[in-house]
């Protein structure tokens, strides 16, 4: 495998993110607003994201774990790392690289509400449309995609290809 045609490029990100930037910006004047970023996948676009928020946020990190080695997941959900911050009455944004069945962010959001943030809301720069196992409710989406394996910007195969700066479909050798 490795990675062939580019589905979303470098400079489409940008646009997007700009846009989802603005949103949030109207969305959360005012409020103390902290961006919980799902490692290790979302650090490029929470990186990239939270420079577009013309806020004085805070960002903190999730470890979470849902696939092994495979491309396929498994439907449990591991921490590897928690927050280091309370949530309880802050506005809380999860910041996610992609969403494919919908069961890693299902377990986070469960997880986090029983903290009691004032909101919880999701945003992800990539949904893979129609295959989520849960229902989830998105509130900032950068692209709907199709069903297939994607890697690059954050994306991983096995650890790998997570820099490249554009998101592209793995195809057979
Ligand atoms: P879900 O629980 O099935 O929604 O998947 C959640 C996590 O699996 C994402 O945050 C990614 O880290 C990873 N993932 C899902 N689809 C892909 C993909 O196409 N490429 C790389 N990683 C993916
Ligand atoms: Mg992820």
């Amino acid at each position: 495998m490795r990675p062939g045609r580019i589905l979303v490029d470098e400079a489409s990100i940008a646009t997007r993110l700009v846009e989802m930037g603005d949103e949030i910006t109207a969305d959360y004047e005012g409020k103390d607003l902290l961006l919980v970023a799902v490692l290790k996948g979302a650090f490029m676009v929470v990186a990239d994201l939270a420079r577009r928020i013309r806020l004085p946020i805070d960002i903190d990190f999730m470890g979470v774990s849902s696939y092994g080695v495979a491309t396929q997941t498994s439907g449990v959900v591991r921490i590897l790392k928690d927050l280091e911050q309370e949530i309880s009455g802050r506005h809380v944004l999860i910041v996610e690289d992609i969403i494919d069945s919908g069961l890693t962010l299902d377990y986070l959001r469960r997880n986090l509400e029983v903290r009691q943030p004032a909101s919880l809301e999701i945003a992800t720069l990539l949904l893979k449309t129609g295959i989520q196992r849960v229902p989830i409710e998105v509130k900032y989406v950068g692209f709907e995609i199709p069903p297939d394996f994607v890697v690059g910007y954050g994306l991983d195969l096995v650890g790998k290809m997570r820099n490249l700066p554009y998101v592209a479909v793995m195809e057979e050798e």
